[in-house]
C-alpha cells in the first residue's frame, strides 16, 4: 500500500516515515522544506534501510501536486503539512491561513481528481481550548481556538467533515494530538526547531546542550498543584503508531469522519517535566519563574480511551523514555540536522 505523506520531512512526518516503511508501506513525501530538511529523510531511509520517494514541492503549488498524484498510485494520504508556531501565526495571519487551509484546499482538490478519498489529518488538541472538562473525551465541547494556527486547525476539522457530507466516499480520520515530545530512540532524527524554541522540551534540551542559558518557567501561580501548567506530553513515536493505527482501521473500515485524541492521559507539570529529565539524564537543568505566557491554558489532558477501544492503540513510551529520548537526540546533535 502506498502513502502520501505531507510534511514528511518535519518532525512528525519523519518519525511516521520509519515506522511505515519499517511496517512494509511505500511511502511518498511531499514537502517544501519550509521547516525542514532533506537529511531527515536520508537518515530515515538509514534507519530503515529502505527507500522512499521525495518531491519537494508546496502544496500551494496545485500543478505540481495534481502531477504527483497522476503520475504515482496513491492509497491514502496522511497530512502533516502545515505551518505550526501559535505565536508566529498571530503576527502573519494571512500566511498562515494561506499556508494551512489554501494547501489543504489544493491537497483535497488533487485528491478528488484522482479518486483518492482516504485521509488521516493532524489536528491538535487546541481546538478544546480551555477544556470543559479533564480529561478530555472526544465529546469534550470544541471552543473557537484564541490565535489563527489554531483556528486552521479547526477550520479544517470542519472543511473535511463538510466534505465527507457532500460525498460520503470519504475516508476521514482526525487525529488530535496532545503534546508530542521525545525522539527515535537511535538518536538519529529528533525535532530541530528553528531559532529559540517556543516549546518546553526543546528549550530544556537546549539550555542542557548549553545553546541557551536557562529555561523560562511560564508562571507558577496555576491552580495546579505546584502552580505550573499541566499537559499530556507523549513520546513521538507512540504518536507515529497512532497513525499506522488509524491507517489500518480507516481503510478496513467503511467511510466516516472519526475522530481521535492522541495523548497518554497523564498530565504532568512544568516543574515534573524538568525534574524527570534531570532525573533521566543525570543533569541539571537551569530555570527562573517568569511571567504567564498569554493564552496558556492550565490543566490539558487527553481521555485516550476512544483510541485504545477502537484502534487498538495506546501509548506505550512514558516521561523518562520521553526524556531520555529528547537528550539522546540533543547531544548527539547538537546543532540540530546543521542546516541552518
Ligand atoms: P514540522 O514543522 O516539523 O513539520 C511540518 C512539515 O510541513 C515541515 O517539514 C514543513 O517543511 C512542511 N510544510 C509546511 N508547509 C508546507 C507546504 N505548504 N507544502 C509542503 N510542505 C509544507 O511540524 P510537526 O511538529 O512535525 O507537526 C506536523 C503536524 O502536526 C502539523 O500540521 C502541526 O500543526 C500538527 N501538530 C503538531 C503538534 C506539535 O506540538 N508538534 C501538536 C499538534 C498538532
Ligand atoms: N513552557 C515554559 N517555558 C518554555 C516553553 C513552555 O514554561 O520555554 C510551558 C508552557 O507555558 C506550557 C508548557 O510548558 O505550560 C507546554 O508548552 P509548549 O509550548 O511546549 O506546548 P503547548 O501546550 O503550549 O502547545 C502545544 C503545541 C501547540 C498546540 C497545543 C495544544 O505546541 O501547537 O500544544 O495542542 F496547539
Amino acid at each position: 500500500m502506498s502513502i502520501l505523506v505531507t510534511g514528511g520531512a518535519g518532525y512528525i512526518g519523519s518519525h511516521t516515515c520509519v515506522q511505515l516503511l519499517n511496517a512494509g508501506y511505500d511511502v511518498i513525501v511531499v514537502d517544501n522544506l519550509i521547516n525542514s530538511c532533506e537529511e531527515s529523510l536520508t537518515r530515515v531511509k538509514e534507519l530503515t534501510g529502505k527507500d522512499l520517494k521525495f518531491y519537494m514541492t508546496s502544496l500551494l503549488d496545485s500543478r505540481n501536486i495534481e502531477a504527483i498524484f497522476a503520475n504515482e498510485s496513491i492509497d491514502a494520504v496522511i497530512h502533516f503539512a502545515g505551518l505550526k508556531a501559535v505565536g508566529e501565526s498571530v503576527y502573519q495571519p494571512l500566511e498562515y491561513y494561506h499556508n494551512n487551509i489554501t494547501g489543504t484546499l489544493v491537497l483535497l482538490d488533487a485528491m478528488r481528481k484522482s479518486s483518492c478519498r482516504n485521509i488521516v489529518f493532524s489536528s491538535s488538541a487546541t481546538v478544546y481550548g480551555e477544556p470543559e472538562f479533564v480529561p478530555i473525551t472526544e465529546k469534550c465541547p470544541l471552543k473557537p481556538p484564541t490565535n489563527p494556527y489554531g483556528r486552521t486547525k479547526a477550520m479544517l476539522e470542519q472543511i473535511l467533515t463538510d466534505l465527507h457530507t457532500s460525498d460520503p466516499a470519504w475516508n476521514i480520520m482526525l487525529l488530535r494530538y496532545f503534546n508530542p515530545i521525545g525522539a527515535h530512540e537511535s538518536g538519529r532524527i529528533g525535532e530541530d526547531p528553528r531559532g529559540i524554541p517556543n516549546n518546553l522540551l526543546p528549550y530544556i534540551t537546549q539550555v542542557a546542550v548549553g545553546r541557551l542559558i536557562s529555561l523560562g518557567v511560564f508562571g507558577n501561580d496555576y491552580d495546579t498543584p505546584d502552580g505550573t501548567c499541566i499537559r499530556d506530553y507523549i513520546h513521538v513515536v507512540d504518536l507515529a503508531n497512532g497513525h499506522l493505527k488509524a491507517l489500518d482501521r480507516m481503510m478496513t473500515d467503511s467511510p466516516a469522519v472519526r475522530v481521535y485524541n492522541l495523548g497518554t492521559g497523564t498530565g504532568y507539570s512544568v516543574l515534573d517535566v524538568i525534574s524527570a529529565f534531570e532525573k533521566a539524564n543525570g543533569l541539571k537543568i537551569n530555570y527562573v519563574i517568569k511571567d504567564r505566557r498569554p493564552g496558556d491554558i492550565p490543566v490539558c489532558y487527553a481521555d485516550p480511551s476512544k483510541a485504545r477501544d477502537e484502534l487498538g492503540w495506546t501509548a506505550e513510551r512514558n516521561i523518562e523514555d520521553m526524556c531520555r529520548d529528547a537528550w539522546n537526540w540533543q547531544k548527539n546533535n547538537p546543532e540540530g540536522y546543521g542546516d541552518r
